[in-house]
């Protein structure tokens, strides 16, 4: 038998939304299926690699774990909104400053989850930040290039935060 839909109402980078789901979706189906925002990825589908990181109500979430309806009255911010007025996000400068972008599969993942960190405590120490992205994996390249790129945002936000996209 199939489930009764259910109507939800929530705002996705600052653009209310109302839609009428299935109930058994995640925030991750909701995310690429409904809205078409393929930033967040489907990788590991067991709250294991950080892939379809986004934040909700400013915590990041592994929106692969998370129903479509737990999000109901509440705000997600993807890494299609980190971009503003022709501007990139001082982390997503910082990565191409850095050379930190990898691969499209983890990279979203980790944007989100260093913004969700640097938006909570601006000023991480190099361990307190490992600590916080531990839970977004790399399968090939490493993660020195990233760390460095977050750290630099953090000590030198001068350095990133006028710059054109
Ligand atoms: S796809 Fe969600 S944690 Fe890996
Ligand atoms: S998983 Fe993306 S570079 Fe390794």
């Amino acid at each position: 038998m199939e489930l009764a839909k259910k109507l939800i109402k929530v705002a996705v980078n600052g653009e209310s939304r109302e839609l009428w789901i299935k109930q058994n979706i995640t925030l991750l189906d909701l995310l690429r299926d409904y809205l078409g925002l393929t930033g967040a990825k489907l990788a590991c589908i067991s709250n294991s690699c950080g892939a379809c990181t986004v934040i909700v109500d400013d915590m990041a979430v592994k929106s692969c774990s998370v129903l479509a309806m737990q999000v109901d009255g509440k705000e997600v911010f993807t890494v299609e909104g980190l971009a503003k007025d022709n501007k990139l996000h001082p982390l997503q400068q910082a990565f191409i400053e850095h050379v930190a972008f990898q691969c499209g599969f983890c990279t979203p993942g980790k944007l989100m989850s260093a913004k969700a960190l640097l938006d909570e405590n601006p000023n991480p120490t190099e361990e307190e930040l490992r600590r916080d992205m531990e839970g977004n994996l790399c399968r090939c390249t490493g993660y020195k290039k990233y760390i460095e790129a977050i750290m630099d945002v953090a000590q030198h936000p001068e350095k990133y935060s006028a710059k054109e996209g």
